[in-house]
């Protein structure tokens, strides 16, 4: 038998909304014929398209939904009328991150399942609270925390549960790429502007730390405490109108995540570099029996036996290609979108089968740990998160 669950998609017309969580996952999923549930039967979903700007929504309910679905999806221009909507039974957010509280309250008066982006709000004490206000009523909740079901980053976590590592040492995250700045027309910005604004919710540390707790916290335990250093590399960008305007949120973040266990983790974020690695986030894992490095979705390891023995002399070109030393590790055989799999997750949660440990409360986490992150960049000391969270 067939169950359907109604998403009122808020935010449709953003890259997040409309790439990653319309036509990569619920469209997806109708197009895959559903999800199936353990009780035999099969979990349909029904996207409701919301956002502000009706030509938009128009084109992806009524041309984009056609050409992988084969119909049109509803839309409308709406929130509090679609998430008053009785047919709905959950509301999902990927409007830009200072829209969120407004639209988790007013999901939690209607008693609605609530799912949203990363991060949950960009005040500590706003994300506390909007993690209370869904547990006290009792409504579903969850946060997308898609990071953790990339192919390459399920590779290192195998290996971390395999022993591959002996006792692990260090961990090195290389995160970002180039965003053009706008001023030359031929190569615009790739990303909005409110992201490199501050008073729009926008900054490297408040986007990208949320990620970096949850994957530290599931690879290795609770952070203990940060060190930041943030910069605001590129002082002047244009926005989506043709105007320049000055950047007030850090483009690039340099810290160091202590973790309780004594792992030391170094995390370079920037949106000011150019890539000379293997992909976009490289994790680089370090223990005393093996290496391994991370991409999206690939994994290259190197255990003891294959390490080289480097000796420093730069009057000699260099006799070892570092690189060959490193193994790559078959591709496992199915690889889902990241975003479509937490999404299965979160509906078979809604639906009555299985937990859901990414919930809101866990995103308020990542808001401490991004707080806390700026925090240590103000003040120029280690920051705990736990010191904020008190
Ligand atoms: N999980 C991830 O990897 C990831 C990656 C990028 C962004 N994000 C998060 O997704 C969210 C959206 O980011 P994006 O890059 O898609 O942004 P975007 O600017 O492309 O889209 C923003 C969306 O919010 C809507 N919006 C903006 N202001 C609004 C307002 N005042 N009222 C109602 N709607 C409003 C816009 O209409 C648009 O639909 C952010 O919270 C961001 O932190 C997550």
């Amino acid at each position: 038998m067939d169950r359907t669950l109604t998403v009122a998609l808020h935010g449709a017309t953003g890259r997040m909304g409309g790439n990653q969580h319309l036509i990569r996952s619920l469209l997806a999923i109708i197009q895959q014929g559903g999800v199936p549930l353990a009780s035999g039967d099969t979990l349909q979903v029904e996207p409701i398209l919301v956002a502000r700007e009706e030509e938009k929504l128009r084109q992806l309910a009524l041309e984009v939904a056609p050409q992988q679905i084969g119909r049109a999806v509803e839309f409308s221009t709406d929130l509090e009328a679609v998430i008053a909507d009785n047919r709905v039974d959950i509301v999902f957010d990927a409007a830009s991150t200072q829209v969120r509280p407004r639209v988790i309250r007013a999901a939690v008066e209607h008693g609605k399942a609530i799912y949203c982006e990363k991060p949950v709000a960009v005040e500590l004490a706003e994300a506390i609270q909007l993690a209370e206000l869904c547990e006290t009523a009792g409504v579903k909740n969850g946060v997308v925390q898609d990071k953790l079901w990339l192919p390459g980053i399920c590779q290192l976590r195998k290996l971390r549960d395999e022993g591959f590592f002996g006792e692990i040492l260090g961990v090195r995250g290389d995160f970002g790429y180039w965003v053009f700045s706008g001023h030359d027309p031929q190569r615009p910005a790739q990303r909005p502007s409110w992201n490199y604004r501050a008073e729009d919710g926008g900054g490297m540390i408040i986007d990208m730390f949320c990620h970096w707790q949850y994957l530290l916290n599931d690879l290795l335990g609770p952070i203990a405490a940060v060190l930041t250093h943030a910069k605001v590399d590129v002082p002047q960008r244009i926005d989506e109108a043709g105007n320049a305007y000055q950047c007030t949120a850090d483009d690039a973040a340099y810290a160091i995540f202590e973790m309780e266990s004594g792992v030391t983790c170094q995390f370079n974020s920037s949106w000011s570099t150019r890539v000379r690695r293997d992909d976009l986030l490289t994790i680089q894992m370090d223990g005393t029996q093996g290496s391994a490095v991370a991409g999206l979705r690939d994994c290259w390891v190197q255990d003891l036996a294959s390490t080289p023995t480097p000796v420093w002399n730069p009057d000699v070109p260099q006799p070892i290609n570092f690189c060959e030393a490193w193994r790559k590790l078959p591709a496992p055989p199915v690889e889902e979108n990241a975003f479509k799999t937490q999404w299965e997750l979160f509906l078979k949660h809604v639906a009555g089968e299985g937990d859901f440990p990414w919930s809101i409360r866990a995103g308020a986490a990542g808001v401490a740990l991004a707080q806390a992150g700026l925090l240590s960049a103000q003040e120029r000391r280690w920051v705990s998160p736990s010191e904020l969270l008190t």
